[in-house]
């Protein structure tokens, strides 16, 4: 089990079974996701979230998810409010936090660097997304989210046809998604994306090397014919070297209802690790999709808790003894509006 004490870094380190034993235990934490038992199985337990790039569903469901199974939670956010503004090194935080918490989880804009830290800490690392590189836990619960979704409609995850639509040379989250979708088997990646945002040679020579079948697109339309799941992505224009440059690409795919009722198939689901760049020159996802029963969005960012108590329970080595701790809910119990 590649989980059991490890840093996170990578969808690299992975093989099948470990995402399916991944899957399993999010399936069975489920009931704790929902509040409708509670579990004191890492009280005691400190994480250390540190995130030097913004991050809203990130950072608040990977605290909610160490919370939920009974730890504690100490965070920074921005790397002018920590130490490293004041040249501290990546090595000498590690060490510092390593003797603070159990666990960290940390996002930070250049790519390598959460390996970087890695390397020096003394208690597992998980990369929430580090520069334009990789964002495994998004990859896990986007996953996820596709196998609930392929199993709605019967199917299962090998041969999906998945359309990876935007900015796929610096999008990490889709980066992770490629990786971790060609450990299984017969997929078909349409990567639609403008000329100049194409997915890096490597992940696209990775997917060739394991036989999958990889077409290219700089047209939306021809890309999200025959699929099964559109994942739209936003134009990541921070990694840009200028706003000029970024301004570009701006809303150059954008997808609305009426491309979708031409186009897609019926049913084709449409995800986005979010968010989306609701100001006006962008919106790649319109919200006049919202109404679209396919629209998987908010049931990727829900799964983002459980997929996340799954790694948590598995690195720390507790998922065997959740339910031991286990309690009926006598306090409080959560309440959704419809
Ligand atoms: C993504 C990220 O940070 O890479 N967001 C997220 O974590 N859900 C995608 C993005 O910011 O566009």
């Amino acid at each position: 089990m590649r989980f059991t004490g490890a840093h996170i870094l990578s969808i690299d380190q992975f093989a099948r079974p470990d995402i399916d034993r991944l899957f399993a235990v999010a399936d069975d934490l489920r009931p704790y996701a929902d509040r409708l038992r509670t579990t004191r199985i890492l009280q005691g337990a400190i994480l250390s979230s540190m995130f030097f790039e913004p991050s809203t569903r990130t950072r608040i469901s990977f605290g909610s998810a160490f919370n939920l199974l009974g730890g504690e939670v100490r965070e920074t956010t921005g790397i002018k409010a920590s130490s490293l503004a004041k040249g501290e090194s990546l090595q000498d935080t590690a060490r510092v936090l390593s003797g603070y918490s159990d666990l960290i989880v940390m996002r930070h804009p250049q790519a390598g660097s959460v390996a970087e830290f890695a390397e020096a800490s003394r208690v597992p690392v998980i990369n929430a997304g580090d520069g334009d590189n990789e964002h495994p836990s998004q990859a896990f619960l986007d996953l996820y989210t596709i196998k609930q979704e392929m199993a709605g409609r019967g199917q299962g995850i090998d041969g999906l046809r998945i359309a990876l639509i935007g900015d796929l040379r610096f999008g990490r989250a889709v980066h992770s998604l490629c990786k971790l979708l060609a450990l299984y088997n017969g997929i078909s990646y349409h990567l639609v994306s403008p000329p100049g945002l194409e997915a890096p040679e490597a992940i696209v020579a990775g997917l060739h090397q394991r036989g999958h079948h990889v077409a290219l697109h700089h047209e939306l339309e021809a890309g999200i014919r025959n699929v099964d799941i559109l994942y739209v992505t936003r134009t990541q224009e921070e990694r840009f070297p200028t706003q000029v440059e970024a301004n570009r690409y701006r809303g150059l795919f954008r997808l609305n209802q009426d491309i979708y009722t031409q186009h897609c198939q019926p049913n084709t689901v449409i995800m986005h690790p979010l968010p989306r760049d609701s100001r006006s020159a962008a919106q790649e996802l319109d919200a006049d999709l919202d109404e679209n029963p396919n629209l998987a969005i908010f049931r990727q960012t829900d799964n983002g808790v459980v997929v996340r108590m799954a790694m948590f329970a598995l690195v720390l080595q507790v998922a065997e003894q959740v339910h031991d701790h286990a309690q009926p809910v006598t306090w409080y119990t959560a309440k959704r509006m419809p």
